[in-house]
């Protein structure tokens, strides 16, 4: 169905030899869009274009889920997917954000690199009168209506979940809370992922006293675990716990521990580090996680674009979908020690890893 169509004249142009290929029989695709120097990529008929703002590429999570709006958003599903790449910068992801509503886009999703700074962009599809699907990590804005929706993780919950099974872990091994010695390996500073779960981990270690010695951002890379795990191993000799914001920096991490001439593992009282992290989608990780060398993965899921295409559905119908919604998530661990964990008075089971759960889990 046609949305909005801005037309200038090459789109005027475009538009009528568009119509007159049709009448000769000839037209398969009734979707109008301009050549490079117009405007309008409005759908008239048929096909729902989408212009999704990717925050960037920066882990096998995100390239997870770009796959996954990719597929839901295909040609084949009806969709013309305009893709943009953020590489990191919220800067560029306005760009794209604006570009998208030059050309007439009939919804915008976004995936925001961090949570603050968003409200004129918004304001301006608003304006434009493009509904904003905000995926994954979240806004911060005055007001919640310039935004359709969120559908995403409850990263908060997730810190929680990690921290309650160290707790439970470390009372399993016959550890108090001063044992811990625990340093951060952050995700991107401002995004909610990274406030998220540094949340849960400042909560804990306040109440339960863990000795919390450093957090230090890994920008969510393996390469920036490493090198920052390497500093880390260098300041203090008594780490006995690395909390990696991510799965890309647990791998950097346990590089770097290894590198030292020390073990992962959950033998803390003979000098392992326990590695703790968030994902479970880097093949690599959850294979470790399955020989025990990262002791709990908080799953992280990535699969959104069947989610989103949800929602588009929803408010093509002239329905509303919930403003926000939380995808359920479960933690994955080897040890036995930890059955679950009791959050606000609500147990969260602990997904005990074999081969078969790695074999039958959908990424
Ligand atoms: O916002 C989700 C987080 O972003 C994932 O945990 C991390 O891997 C990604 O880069």
């Amino acid at each position: 169905m046609k949305k909005r169509v801005k037309i200038n004249l090459s789109a005027f142009l475009s538009l009528a030899l568009a119509v007159m290929i049709t009448a000769c029989g000839s037209g398969q695709d009734d979707h109008i869009k301009t050549d490079s120097a117009g405007d309008s990529a409005g759908s008239v008929s048929g096909t729902t274009v989408i212009g999704f703002s990717q925050l960037g590429a920066e882990s096998d999570w995100r390239s997870a889920n770009s796959e996954s709006m990719r597929t839901a958003f295909s040609t084949d599903n009806g969709y013309e997917l305009l893709f943009e790449d953020g590489q990191q910068k919220q800067s560029k992801q306005i760009t794209a954000i604006r570009s998208f509503i030059q050309q007439g886009v009939d919804y915008i999703v976004l995936a925001p690199v961090t949570q603050d700074g968003w409200d004129s962009v918004l304001q301006e599809a608003q304006e434009a009168d493009i509904p904003v699907i905000i995926v994954d990590r979240m806004v911060e804005t005055a007001d919640e209506d310039l935004f359709t929706c969120w559908i995403g993780s409850d990263f908060y919950l997730e810190g929680c979940k990690a921290c309650e099974w160290l707790r439970k872990y470390a009372a399993s091994q016959g550890l108090s809370g001063a044992d811990l010695h625990i340093v951060n390996i952050q995700g991107t500073i401002g995004s909610s992922a990274q406030i998220g779960r540094t949340a849960g981990l400042e909560e804990y270690s306040e109440k339960y006293g863990w000795d919390l010695r450093e957090e230090t951002p890994g920008d969510f890379t393996q390469a920036k675990g490493r090198e920052v795990m390497t500093q880390m191993l260098v300041n203090y000799n008594n780490i006995n716990v690395v909390y990696c914001e991510n799965d890309n920096e647990a791998l950097g991490a346990i590089e770097a521990i290894e590198a030292a001439g020390k073990h992962p593992g959950g033998d803390i009282k003979n000098g392992d580090i326990l590695v703790l992290s968030f994902d479970g989608v880097n093949e690599t990780a959850i294979n470790y996680c399955l020989e025990g060398t990262i002791a709990c993965i908080v799953e992280c899921n990535p699969l959104h674009g069947p989610r989103v295409e949800n929602i588009i559905q929803t408010l093509k119908r002239g329905g509303t979908p919930d403003k926000l919604e939380y995808v359920s998530e479960t933690l994955y661990s080897s040890y036995e020690a930890v059955k679950d964990v009791r959050i606000d008075s609500r147990d969260y089971p602990v997904t005990l890893l074999t081969q078969e759960v790695i074999d039958t889990r959908a990424y």
